[in-house]
């Protein structure tokens, strides 16, 4: 690997810029959107907790493992994104194997149609559930449709169906109403895996819901702390009020809760998120003005509000060869081969309401050089 990438993945912030070797660098990468992560507040927040209760309550939730800071998070949660109640839990990534786990013990559902990119998390999720597990093709709602169909021919079933909101590779959407349509025709149920819409979609930030405007009666969603809003951990925001039997599960209830520092810095993130509507703002002007910049080179790309563009490469060797000349130009992209990022894998660029036009400008010029 690249020196310099290796330095700045071990030994750096992920924020937009950063020193290297006593040289500044662009980063353009990974999902601190707002640059919570590193914001006073937050991180104050963080350290006041710490010196407060200590690292963690150091029990499970069903002992003495419960806390103020994780009762008032939920809270928080749960009026931000308009439920009843909201569970928060060790991780994102354990929102999907909590949710399935919970739907398949109430028999809620009898065969999963999971987009073939869909996160690591839910495919997981979907294998250990021990139902029938049918890929539907990449965002492809016809698809979904006929294979619902083909399946159910002779049999009455409760299909769950499983999708990314925004999948993180590409920043595609999923096209959410399609799937709501489908599933009140064949009486499914639907998990949004909301990780990367959460705070980027919808007039308030909501997700990927308030952007079809489609309420949230019949979808499941769950989102993270760890990417727009700065902190860590999973949220499961709930309608109705199956919301204490989810936290009376084991997952929930039989693990210690995350740090309370994060605890805190997580509520303290989604509190900044929503006093301060411009940030929003700011990352969607900044989306549009790089996805334009991008298509004039050339790139196929849908000019939208998600901060996210990816290109495939004809090889490693010409993703490698790109990579590295960005870097001797100061700035840093991502080279990935995340789910749905295809054998070659794809030069990720991630844009942050903290960058500049100039900064744009310049990664613009410099990728118009090499490729
Ligand atoms: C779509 C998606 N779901 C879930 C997760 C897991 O969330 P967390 O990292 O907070 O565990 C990620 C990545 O981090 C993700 O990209």
């Amino acid at each position: 690997m690249n020196t310099i990438l290796e330095k700045f993945i071990l030994n750096n912030s992920r924020s937009s810029t950063t020193i290297i070797d006593g040289n500044e660098y662009i980063y353009f990468g990974g999902t601190s959107y707002y640059e919570l992560h590193r914001n006073d507040e937050v991180i104050n927040s963080a350290i006041n907790s710490l010196k407060k209760f200590g690292l963690s309550t150091s029990s499970s939730r069903s002992s003495f493992g419960n806390h103020q800071l994780i009762i008032d998070l939920e809270k928080e949660a749960s009026d931000f994104f308009e439920v009843q109640d909201s569970v928060y839990l060790s991780s994102g990534f354990l929102s999907a194997s909590t949710l399935i786990y919970y739907l398949n013990e109430k028999n809620s559902f009898d065969v999963i149609f999971i987009d073939e990119h869909s996160h690591y998390s839910g495919q997981l999720a979907s294998k250990i559930s021990s139902n029938k597990v049918i890929k539907f093709n990449h965002l492809d709602y016809n698809d979904l449709e006929e294979k619902i169909v083909e399946y159910s021919d002779s049999q009455k079933l409760k299909p769950l169906i499983i999708t990314d909101g925004i999948f993180p590779i590409y920043g595609n959407i999923a096209p959410i109403d399609k799937y709501h349509d489908i599933a009140k025709k064949y009486n499914a149920i639907v998990y949004l895996d909301d990780s990367h819409g959460i705070g980027i979609l919808g007039e308030k930030g909501k997700g990927t819901l308030e952007h079809f405007k489609i309420d949230n009666q019949n979808i499941f969603f769950s989102g993270t702390f760890s990417k727009a809003f700065g902190g860590y951990g999973g949220i499961i925001p709930i309608n109705n009020n199956i919301s204490n039997e989810i936290k009376n599960s084991s997952i929930v209830n039989g693990a210690t809760p995350v740090p309370i520092p994060a605890i805190s810095a997580s509520l303290k993130g989604l509190q900044i998120f929503m006093n301060n509507p411009e940030l929003k703002n700011k990352l969607w002007e900044n989306a549009k003005y790089l996805k334009s910049k991008i298509s004039e080179l050339g790139i196929e790309v849908k000019i939208n509000h998600v901060p996210i563009v990816a290109w495939n490469m004809k090889s490693k060797k010409e993703l490698t060869k790109i990579q590295d000349y960005l870097i001797e130009n100061k700035i840093i992209l991502q080279s990935s081969n995340y789910i749905g990022a295809g054998e070659n894998g794809v030069l990720r660029i991630v844009v942050f309401s903290t960058h500049t036009k100039e900064q744009i400008d310049y990664l613009i010029y410099t990728l118009k050089k090499i490729i």
